[in-house]
């Protein structure tokens, strides 16, 4: 080849990798930005080596850009809000929903997230089904056993390589003053023994979940004694528990400092992992029963001084809980933002609540500033 076609050949070679490298400077710009903004810290960086920080999603939320960013940014442990519960995942003897649940699972997978299955049996949202014979009377303590047995062995073997632990009998204490179970179909059919039984069928389902007891309430000192009864119960009968959910469905006025150092150290004592399952800080007085919906004319802005007695709430409560980080073993938010809560329906239908830490707009608000001050 003589020098003018190797001249020529060396300027295109040149100028070829000039434009590749420019446009390889271009892309890596935008994936700069892109590690920039995947780099935000979230509330789960802050809490790194404390715990993981969960967040209670419904199936829209992880296909949404908005909110699933929101999540991935700020959690890393996630429990699904309903599409797990019996009623919606098991509506009828011979039929499961799969879909919902599955989304949530995939993302969970996709994106590396924690996840909690919740709840295996609970007295509330179960498929009618399970207690009746076609006759309409109502089943056995075997055929209700039978019947879990199935159920629990399905769902949970379904979600066994993603969820991490299973709130495997949910809210099965009483509130009564002189009453330890609640009365529910599980209860007058089987006895304390379907609580036996549900620990016993899951742990055959996967030898590796965690199996947790949940429960709301769980700081009062009347129901906190009662929840340690019944952990002690499955332990002694030599049965697998390994944690109970205190579900934290707190609000501005409870619990108190004293009351929620009490009730970690009393639980730490059992030998099992605590978690908070189910945290919000209503910005109400605690009521447990839905009573009338809320009059028109009846404010339900947020007001500066509930806005002031949540953050020093939070403030409190995350303060302690990193004190307590030996005991617990994650913190988990029941929904994403203030966008959307449960307690804007109860117990007073249509009043509005505003109970966690992202505000209507998705923006954190005070109290987030002071979840993440370490500083005394
Ligand atoms: C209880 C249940 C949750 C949920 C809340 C209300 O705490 O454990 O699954 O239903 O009530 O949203």
């Amino acid at each position: 080849m003589n020098n003018k076609f190797l001249n020529f050949f060396s300027i295109l070679a040149l100028s070829l990798a000039f434009v590749s490298c420019k446009n390889t400077n271009a892309n890596k710009v935008e994936e700069d930005k892109d590690v920039v903004a995947t780099q935000v810290k979230g509330l789960k960086d802050y809490y790194e080596g404390y715990f993981p920080i969960g967040v209670a999603v419904y199936p829209r939320a992880v296909q949404d850009s908005v909110t699933s960013k929101l999540i991935k940014t700020e959690f890393n442990s996630m429990t699904p809000e309903n599409v797990m519960k019996m009623g919606p995942i098991h509506p009828e003897e011979d039929t499961y929903n799969w879909e919902e649940a599955d989304l949530i699972a995939n993302f969970a997978r996709e994106n590396g997230l924690k996840l909690r299955g919740h709840a295996l049996i609970w007295h509330r949202q179960a498929g009618e089904w399970i207690f009746k014979n076609k006759d309409g009377s109502q089943v056995s303590k075997e055929v209700l056993f039978e019947r879990m047995k199935k159920h629990i062995t399905d769902v949970v073997t379904r979600y066994k390589d993603v969820i991490y632990a299973w709130d495997v009998v949910n809210e099965a204490v009483s509130d009564e003053e002189n009453e330890f179970l609640r009365s529910s179909p599980w209860y007058e059919i089987a006895g304390e023994e379907y609580i036996l039984k549900a620990f016993e069928y899951a742990r055959e389902a996967d030898p590796n979940v965690q199996l947790f007891y949940n429960d709301y309430s769980a700081i009062r000192p009347g129901k906190r004694d009662k929840i340690i009864k019944l952990v002690k119960m499955v332990q002694d009968a030599g049965i697998p528990i390994d944690g109970v959910g205190i579900q934290g469905h707190f609000s501005i006025y409870e619990p108190t400092e004293p009351e929620l150092r009490e009730a970690l150290d009393k639980y730490g004592e059992l030998g099992v992992d605590v978690q908070i399952t189910e945290l919000d800080v209503s910005v109400y007085h605690k009521e447990h029963s839905a009573r009338e919906p809320r009059p028109e004319d009846e404010n339900d802005a947020f007001t500066p001084e509930q806005e002031q007695k949540q953050i020093e709430q939070y403030e409190m409560l995350f303060k302690v809980f990193r004190e307590y980080s030996e005991t617990l073993s994650s913190v988990t938010f029941w929904n994403i933002s203030d966008r959307y809560s449960w307690l804007d329906n109860f117990p007073v239908r249509g009043r509005k609540n505003y109970p966690l830490l992202f505000d209507e707009e998705l923006k954190p608000k005070k109290a987030y500033k002071k979840v993440i001050d370490f500083e005394e």
